[in-house]
């Protein structure tokens, strides 16, 4: 097994250090560095996913390194491919995403400015909440190719919807396809023109009410596990999608996967971060794959488009 590069991923808390794991158990990089501001979080967590390894079977380094107020530690990121960044506060229960912004766009800023000065090549994949403005705030401070910048919710709504599909028909989740766009939020769009189950189209199977449920049980999935989780927000879902991505970016793949990437004309959308269906590559967003759309689901793209642009805009002075 051949075994390259280094990722990074930022925040130790219950998304970054399932994301640590899940890439160091993939095998297939030379490092894993993790970091938190928390001193000795980073350091625990990383000696503990270590020590797992001889059972598991993995050889991949996880490096655990907490952070000072003025960058100090960011010198074990250097030489990073990809820095997924996971710092920020989750929801409370009752809480929107939005209810994150002021305080998360301070540390994503923060972050940003710390991975232009360590790892200036590196593709960033933002998860911080809200994560369409977070993304945008972070291409913003970093200054790096729009493309090089992207945002992980698609991925995480869509096997949400997956998932309901499967269990709704008591089938495997492997059988169903399913896709959601825009934001990850009030304005998520999931495409039920593009769901379809051991290639049937979804409308064949479902009635339209049962189908509605399911896309609106989509929308609210993460709020769903924060209001039994009582503190704290999803996890295992999160952290599977954001380690998918940026196996994706380290191989080079040319996969077609749901992120929030910057869209330049597509959807006759300009100037935005948004849920699209993306290639993804080493240099991050290779090109935004569009698909046709049903009047409705194009009109729920462009209203989600207008909101995140309008919130967008303001994030860039927090
Ligand atoms: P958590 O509270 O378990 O962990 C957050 C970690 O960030 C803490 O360890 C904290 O010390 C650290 N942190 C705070 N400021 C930092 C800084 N400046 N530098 C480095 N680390 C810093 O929260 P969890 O569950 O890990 O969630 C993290 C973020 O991901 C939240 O904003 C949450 O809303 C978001 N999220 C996004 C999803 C998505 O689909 N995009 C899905 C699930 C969560
Ligand atoms: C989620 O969707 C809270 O954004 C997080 O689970």
């Amino acid at each position: 097994m051949t075994r390259k590069g280094k990722v990074t991923v930022v925040g130790a808390g219950f998304y970054g250090s399932t994301t640590a794991q899940r890439l160091a158990e993939y095998d297939i990089f030379d490092e894993v560095v993790l970091t938190d501001i928390v001193e000795g979080k980073p350091e625990g967590l990383a000696l503990d996913i270590n020590q797992s390894r001889p059972i598991e079977g993995f050889e991949t380094l996880v490096t655990g390194q907490s952070t000072g107020p003025g960058g100090e530690g960011y010198e074990a990121i250097a030489g990073s491919s990809v820095v997924i960044v996971t710092a920020g506060l989750p929801r409370k229960p009752g809480m929107s995403r939005m209810d994150l912004i002021g305080v998360n766009a301070k540390i994503v800023r923060s972050v940003a400015e710390n991975v232009v000065k360590h790892a200036p090549d590196a593709v960033l994949i933002v998860v911080s909440n809200p994560l369409d403005e977070m993304t945008a705030l972070a291409a913003k401070v970093t200054g790096f190719p729009a493309t090089r910048v992207l945002g992980q919710a698609g991925m995480l709504d869509t096997a949400r919807f997956s998932y309901f599909v499967a269990e709704k028909l008591g089938v495997p989740v492997g059988s169903v396809q399913t896709l959601t766009l825009g934001s990850h939020g009030d304005t998520m769009v999931p495409v039920p023109s593009a769901c379809t189950v051991d290639g049937k189209p979804l409308g064949g199977l479902l009635s339209q009410d049962e189908i509605d449920a399911l896309v609106d049980r989509t929308r609210n999935g993460g709020a769903e596990i924060v209001a039994l989780l009582k503190t704290g927000s999803a996890y295992y879902a999160p952290s599977a999608a954001a380690a998918r991505m940026a196996r994706a970016v380290a191989e080079d793949s040319g996969q077609v996967l749901p992120v929030c990437a910057w869209v330049d004309g597509e959807y006759g959308i300009s100037g935005v971060y948004l849920g699209v269906e993306a290639e993804i590559g080493a240099s991050g967003v290779r090109s935004v794959v569009q698909r046709d759309l049903t009047d409705t689901e194009l009109a729920g793209l462009r209203e989600a488009a207008e909101a995140v642009r309008a919130k967008q805009a303001d994030v860039a002075s927090l």
